[in-house]
């Protein structure tokens, strides 16, 4: 896919509205969680840039979960205070501004280098794609910029009608990565091909399954994912996290590839077989039995893609099945490896294994969506 890109003379002088994926998790102390900054780190080398072929300000806009209306605890607050350090520590001495009404005069903060505008979210008419909104949105720049790769699958006002109306737009350095990368990673897989999916929801990853299955050697299961379609097939599943609504399309998928774990880690730790689960409890990682055959597929893989834990990693005791796997494909020094996802990232990072994986992407539902399809709506205007 070939998109527009700027150069120096492109930004020289000019505000830069740049739309970003500013979506990273905020702890409970109202700071962002230090295993989720990923996204952020990846914004600071953009603003460098930009202020390096002489932006005269770069106005950053993006939203954070998913509000219907302004409701302050999903403010952009914490990510501009961390996203103000990264950037120090990397030189870049500014401060930012959060800007709370969007609709006030843009070239009143002219002088102020960064810009933030809050969560865009708090205004429906963001979700809504409203041309309205694109238009207000688009004062506050004379260039803009697609580096949100993980909100590329959302058809949001900023996304898609925002740059429909600037006079010129560009996609950033990022979404070009991403996008190169994951086409790449699909032209050149070499054989064993792994994926890995876990997570809660199977409705998000049915369309890769049913793109990819054809190419891939094995599906591994784990996470709410295998409950849901164990559950299809006729297993006592108890309390586990089941996606009900999602069982007769799980009945259907046949595919030989797919490979669902033999065993469960239930309450207090302990192991059983999942033609054993009772229904009053829950499976809440993959069992020992599972953890050994995905770990020994990993290591047969000369190509992997992963997304989703295979359990609730969160909680020490059902953290092992998830562990396991990120450390067994990063070991995996032969394959190529791809991995993405909001928490697939955050084990990642908590284990220090950022590093040892070829790439890691930015989105989760992005990634799975060009990944199934190779197109999204965001990509549509600055794309060649
Ligand atoms: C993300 O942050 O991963 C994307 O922006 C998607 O968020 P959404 O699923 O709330 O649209």
């Amino acid at each position: 896919m070939e998109f527009n890109t700027y150069t120096q003379e492109d930004i020289f002088g000019k505000r830069v509205l740049m739309r970003c994926d500013l979506d990273v998790k905020v702890n409970e102390d109202g700071i962002v969680d230090q295993y989720h900054d990923l996204r952020l780190e990846r914004i600071v080398p953009v603003v460098h840039q930009l202020f390096g072929y002489g932006a005269m300000q770069v106005v950053l806009i993006g939203h954070r979960g998913r509000p219907d209306h302004k409701d302050m605890s999903l403010s952009l607050a914490p990510i501009r205070d961390r996203l103000a350090d990264l950037c120090v520590s990397e030189g870049l001495d500014e401060p930012i501004t959060l800007i709370d009404d969007i609709s006030v005069d843009p070239l009143a903060h002219k002088h102020e280098p960064i810009i933030m505008l809050e969560n865009l979210r708090f205004w429906p008419e963001e979700k809504a794609g409203d041309s309205l909104f694109a238009e207000k949105l688009s004062l506050w720049g004379q260039v803009y910029i697609n580096n949100a790769f993980g909100n590329s699958h959302r058809a949001d006002a900023s996304m898609s009608a925002l740059p429909g109306i600037m006079d010129r737009a560009f996609a950033g350095p990022e979404l070009i990565k991403e996008v190169s990368t994951l086409e790449s990673f699909i032209l050149e897989i070499k054989k064993p091909f792994m994926i890995v999916l876990g997570g809660a929801k199977i409705s998000t990853k049915l369309p890769l399954i049913e793109a990819l299955s054809s190419k891939a050697d094995a599906i591994l299961l784990g996470g709410g994912l295998a409950n849901t379609v164990l559950k299809a097939r006729g297993k006592e599943m108890g309390e586990s996290l089941v996606e009900q609504e999602m069982l007769s399309d799980a009945r259907d998928l046949s595919d030989s590839a797919i490979i669902l774990p033999d065993d469960a880690v239930v309450a207090e730790g302990r192991a059983v077989s999942v033609d054993e689960i009772q229904p009053d409890e829950a499976m809440l990682d993959i069992g020992p039995e599972a953890n050994t055959k995905f770990v020994q597929l990993i290591q047969e893989a000369n190509t992997i893609l992963w997304n989703g834990p295979m359990g609730k990693f969160e909680d020490s005791a059902f953290e092992k099945g998830t562990y396991e796997i990120a450390r067994a494909i990063a070991q995996n020094q032969q394959a190529r490896t791809l991995a993405g996802g909001g928490e697939t990232v955050e084990v990642l990072e908590k284990l220090d294994l950022v590093d040892k994986i070829d790439f890691v992407s930015e989105g989760g539902g992005a990634m799975l969506t060009f990944l199934a399809d190779g197109e999204m709506p965001g990509l549509g205007s600055v794309k060649i």
